[in-house]
């Protein structure tokens, strides 16, 4: 396989051309190989190894929790599945705040480990420091500005972020450091959508939100949500496409009464 074979068709560059052009961007999380497969052959634009995988993958309560080891691990399963979405990897909690030197060891180990395309970061200014130096090493850097589950402790809430004045202003200020420092993108995570407008018309940067409007520059869900597996998490910004619970409850309900009766396998079904 050729050097040029192996990059992938959606680009850190393609997403500021389809901004440029007012085309919007699809993007959902992935963390294993066969939904990875399904979503990229799909024609998804960005998966996103969340750090969501703490929850869905691992059934921790927040995100706080997930090493890098872990995230690692999910990546590189991604990775081994997609052929032309842009594959951007969560540093968990704990590897980039406080210490560039740190944030940059984290990042060059996905990208060394894992061969994803770029690293998401939650956070503003307090973490300039740390985006400045990964860019600086040619580590594309996807921002995360709102609600950012990271910091749920000091939140204590998921409830919407930066309703007041003072917090907005913060986020419009925040967003404008990412830009002008480097980042190709950055996620609004549940504002008003008001706020998310303003913020995607000033920035040059796509806007890619959840929970934040549709007048973001693209759109990210997390797969298990929008595909129903998950029912216990109903945010009124969640649209399920599917039923896959019931759909799935419903097989394995069958399966077990086929193998209890005896009906499981049949003749054709065995050597
Ligand atoms: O981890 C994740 O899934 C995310 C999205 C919700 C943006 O950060």
């Amino acid at each position: 396989m050729s050097v040029e074979s192996k990059v992938r068709a959606v680009t850190t560059y393609r997403l500021t051309e389809m901004k440029q052009r007012g085309e919007k961007i699809a993007m959902l999380t992935s963390y294993d190989y066969s939904m990875a497969k399904i979503v990229d052959a799909a024609g998804i634009d960005v998966i996103l190894v969340g750090d969501s995988a703490a929850n869905v993958m691992a059934g921790y309560e927040t995100t706080v929790p997930i090493t890098l080891d872990m995230m690692i691990y999910h990546a590189r399963s991604v990775v081994r599945a997609v052929e032309r979405a842009l594959v951007v990897v969560d540093l968990p909690f704990g590897t980039y705040q406080g210490n560039s030197k740190v944030a940059l060891d984290s990042a060059v180990r996905i990208m060394k480990e894992t061969e994803a395309d770029a690293v998401k970061m939650e956070g503003g200014e307090e973490i300039i420091e740390s985006v400045q130096r990964i860019l600086s090493a040619g580590i594309p850097v996807m921002g995360h500005l709102g609600l950012t589950p990271q910091s749920i402790h000091k939140f204590g809430t998921y409830a919407v972020r930066a309703k007041e004045e003072a917090e907005a202003a913060k986020l419009v200020r925040d967003a404008h450091l990412l830009e002008e420092a480097g980042c190709f993108a950055c996620v609004l995570e549940k504002i008003p959508a008001a706020l998310a407008a303003r913020v995607t018309s000033e920035l040059a940067m796509p806007t890619i939100g959840i929970g934040a409007g549709g007048a973001c520059d693209g759109q990210v869900l997390v797969v298990h949500d929008m595909l129903g597996i998950n029912k216990g998490f109903s945010p009124r910004f969640l649209r399920r496409y599917a039923d896959l619970h019931t759909v799935m409850t419903d097989a394995v309900g069958r399966y077990i009464a086929d193998v209890k009766e005896g009906d499981f396998p049949n003749e054709k079904e065995q050597y």
